[in-house]
């Protein structure tokens, strides 16, 4: 198949997580005769440095127009002042907009050979296999903000039909998986919550095979830790969803692991670890390209409908996760191309099989 893909690598190790992942994506076009045609923009600090804005309006014309996006990562400390006007984390929240990609799925597992790494025992991390669905277009990230001299608000909205739509989104994934939602929300003090629960629950009676929770966020900071193991999809608002997927990284060892795929009724989805820009380690060709790679995984599966390719390329990142090589978040000593070239074999070795297979 043919298919046009956005990159944009962003800031940081954006670049040399996303060079990674686009290696991969070629690896798959050549394997199995697709052609993917790239063409990389800039967002983030990198764009306003070179436009003045975070996301100039012909890169958000080329996502819009495109099949898939790939990004990297947004920001850092160069773009950070409190004072400034524009920030690189406002381009990433106008793509999301734009796209009008208001489900953001983050799914987790825990490979077995890094459980170890996780700051969780052995045997409470048997069985993790949560899918987060973030809403990703509403909330305190779109409200309306002020700053006073002594003051600042920011504004968290939701109406019921963004509520619904997501909910949908997370009912119609736990069919497909083990039939259990849980909504996460602050209901016993936010409004937006009450109306967040409510729609919850209204949409679950179109879904009487799925088994409908309700947690308060503060509980289901602490229960992610003590029982991660009993929970399927996981639906919540924006910021809970930002805070609860960086904690539940911990888990499978490390943040530069976990992919994401951010989706709503257009065309084209985003892609992107759930990981930032990572400054400590930015420009040294050390980060971990894996959460970029499945990311990939994730745009082969969402937006190109090439499931059989989006479980090679898994396999391949299995693969090395087992036999390593290991970048150093999880305990090893490979830079980016290392782990990068070991899936690119895993892909190549696996390609080659199914070739003589069904050949
Ligand atoms: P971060 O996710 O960039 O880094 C947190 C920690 O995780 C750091 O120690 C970092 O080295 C480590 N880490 C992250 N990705 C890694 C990888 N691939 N391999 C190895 N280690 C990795 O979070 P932060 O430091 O709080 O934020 C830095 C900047 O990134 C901020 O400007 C923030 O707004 C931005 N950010 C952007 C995105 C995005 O673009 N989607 C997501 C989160 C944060
Ligand atoms: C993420 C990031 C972003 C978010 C920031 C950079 C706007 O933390 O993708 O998780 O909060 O959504
Ligand atoms: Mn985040």
């Amino acid at each position: 198949m043919k298919a046009r893909i956005v990159t944009l690598p962003g800031d940081g190790v954006g670049p040399e997580v996303t060079a990674a992942a686009v290696a991969v994506l070629e690896a798959v076009a050549t394997h199995y005769g697709h052609e993917f045609a790239f063409d990389e923009h800039l967002i983030g600090g990198a764009a306003i440095d070179a436009t003045g804005e975070p996301l100039p309006a012909g890169a958000l014309q080329a996502c819009k127009a495109s099949d898939a996006v790939l990004l990297g990562a947004v920001g850092g400390p160069k773009w950070s002042d409190p004072n400034a006007k524009v920030r690189p984390e406002q381009g990433l929240l106008a793509l999301r907009a734009g796209l009008g990609v208001y489900a953001n799925l983050r799914p987790l597992t825990v490979h077995p050979a890094l459980a170890t790494l996780s700051p969780l025992k052995d045997e409470k991390l048997k069985d993790v296999d949560v899918l987060f669905v973030r809403e990703l277009t509403g909330g305190a990230y779109f409200g309306a903000k002020t700053r006073g001299a002594d003051y600042a608000t920011d504004e968290c909205r939701y109406t019921e039909a963004e509520v619904e739509r997501v909910a949908r989104r997370a009912f119609e994934l736990a069919r497909a998986r083990r039939r259990h939602v849980t909504s996460v929300d602050k209901a016993n003090v936010l409004e937006t919550s009450r109306l967040w629960r409510r729609t919850v629950a209204h949409v679950a009676a179109d879904y009487p095979d799925v088994t409908l929770e309700h947690q308060l966020v503060d509980s289901m900071a602490m229960l992610l830790l003590t029982r991660p193991g009993s929970y399927d999809v996981v639906v919540t608002e924006n910021l809970f969803g930002d805070i609860l997927t960086d904690e539940a990284a911990a888990l499978a060892g490390s943040l530069g692991l976990l992919p994401s795929a951010s989706i709503g009724e257009g065309r084209t989805g985003l892609y992107e670890p759930i990981h930032g820009s990572a400054p400590d380690i930015a420009g040294k060709g050390v980060a971990n390209p894996v959460g970029a790679i499945l990311s990939t995984a994730l745009l082969l599966r969402h937006s190109l409908q090439l499931e059989a390719e989006a479980l090679a390329v898994e396999a391949a990142v299995d693969h090395v996760l087992q036999h390593g090589p290991r970048s150093r978040d999880l305990g090893g000593h490979a830079g980016t191309a290392d782990v990068r070239d070991a899936v690119l074999a895993a892909l190549a070795d696996r390609a080659g099989t199914e070739h003589a297979f069904f050949g």
